[in-house]
């Protein structure tokens, strides 16, 4: 088992540490009693993890205090999740002295780590990531949330976890559809950070998609180090956290005028690909990059099309809507180069000509990636 170290230098008592290792998850709970002695444990996951092998490994014989939401999956992380959660937390007598246990993907975890920062002003919480997105990012980094009937992640705090357990042989349960499509944001903190873990992902792919321990095991680690090297940096996104939304702003649109019909990481995989375009029509090259993408993102079939109910006018409609937009224009994300972010002025999150976008738009939309 490897142990990476989460620093938060401006609040050092929220530092924490992720485990990463194969078949560890009978063990957890022991190592979890022992970070928070005393502590009431209190397991929040959902109706598919309650089916699999992975709840009672962690359980074992222990009868946990448990909440399954139900139904699994986006459609529940929402305000009322929250209340019922709580309510029954309360019917527990739960008190200050109790730690919420997340086992799950990024839907469990974002509801868990929200109940345990407002439960009664706030217990802690342990992350036990079960998906690709979980495990390369939503269980690391300290955003929670939920939505509203609006927006996603309306209700939303910073609430990093006591500690973080990643078991990548959880994922072997995992669909195809999802595994393929978290995989998305390993693609990106290649990118973004480190051109030899991009090699390496095009190199070892077949060996990720069969599901090996040890390549899952690498590139969890990987993806830890990288994720928290930039919030240790900066964990209220004031600047350079924004590296992370590489490939979002477009992305994050185009999942959004699906109706969220198309999977996160599938959507970013065109917001990647859009950045891609952005890149090189500002005469910053990756023509190679651009096609070792196009050939990645075609091994996890995942399909660069935007469907074709999106018109480019909603595109741009909800673009000036984007959270971070200034003057209802968004910035981007951009890279100098593979492994490393473009910044000027020490600014992460550039502006970019409303030209060059629209043109972006345009080759997106018809349809020939
Ligand atoms: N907090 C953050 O920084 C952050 C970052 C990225 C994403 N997110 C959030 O994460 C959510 C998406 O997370 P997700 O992609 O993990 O989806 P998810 O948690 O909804 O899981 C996808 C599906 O897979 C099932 N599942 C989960 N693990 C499984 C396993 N091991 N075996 C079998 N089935 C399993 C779930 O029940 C669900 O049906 C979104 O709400 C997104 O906003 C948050
Ligand atoms: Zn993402």
């Amino acid at each position: 088992m490897q142990k990476i170290e989460v620093k938060i230098p401006s609040c050092p008592k929220n530092s924490y540490t992720i485990a990463v290792g194969d078949e560890f998850l009978p063990a957890v709970l022991g190592q979890i009693k022992k970070l928070l002695p005393g502590k009431e444990l209190f397991l929040i996951t959902d109706a598919n993890i309650a089916k699999t092998k992975h709840l009672k490994k962690l359980t074992g014989l222990c009868n946990l205090y448990r909440y399954v939401i139900t139904p699994a999956g986006e459609k529940s992380k929402n305000i009322n999740t929250v209340t019922k959660i709580v309510e029954q937390m309360e019917k527990k007598a739960l008190g200050r002295d109790c730690a919420v246990i997340a086992l799950g993907g990024g839907t469990v975890g974002d509801i868990a780590g929200f109940v345990a920062a407002i439960y009664k002003r706030g217990v802690p919480v342990v992350q036990i990531p079960t998906t690709t997105v979980a495990q390369a990012d939503s269980a690391i980094g300290g955003k929670t949330g939920v939505d509203s009937s609006i927006s996603k992640n309306a209700f939303g705090v910073f609430k990093n976890p006591t500690a973080v357990y990643i078991d990548v042989s959880t994922l072997k349960t995992l669909d195809d559809k999802q595994f393929n499509a978290g995989l998305v944001e390993s693609i990106k903190h290649a990118l973004i950070a480190d051109k030899d873990y991009f090699d390496y992902l095009q190199k070892n792919l077949s060996g990720i998609l069969a599901r090996k321990s040890q390549p899952l095991e690498y590139i969890a680690v990987k993806n830890c180090r990288i994720k928290a090297s930039v919030v240790e940096n900066d964990p209220y996104e004031k600047n350079k956290r924004r590296i992370l939304n590489y490939g979002h702003t477009i992305g994050h649109t185009v999942e959004s005028a699906s109706n969220y019909k198309l999977l996160h990481g599938q959507a970013v995989a065109i917001g990647i690909i859009a950045a891609n375009i952005i890149e090189q029509k500002l005469g910053l090259g990756g023509e190679e990059r651009l096609a070792s993408l196009k050939k990645l993102f075609g091994r996890l079939d995942i399909s660069l099309k935007v469907p074709k109910s999106i018109t480019k006018r909603q595109i741009l409609d909800i673009i000036s809507r984007d959270k971070k937009a200034v003057q209802k224009w968004p910035r981007f994300v951009l890279l100098e180069k593979t492994g490393k972010v473009l910044c000027k002025n020490g600014q992460f999150a550039l502006q970019v000509e409303r030209k060059i976008v629209e043109e972006t738009i345009d080759i997106l939309l018809n349809r020939n990636l």
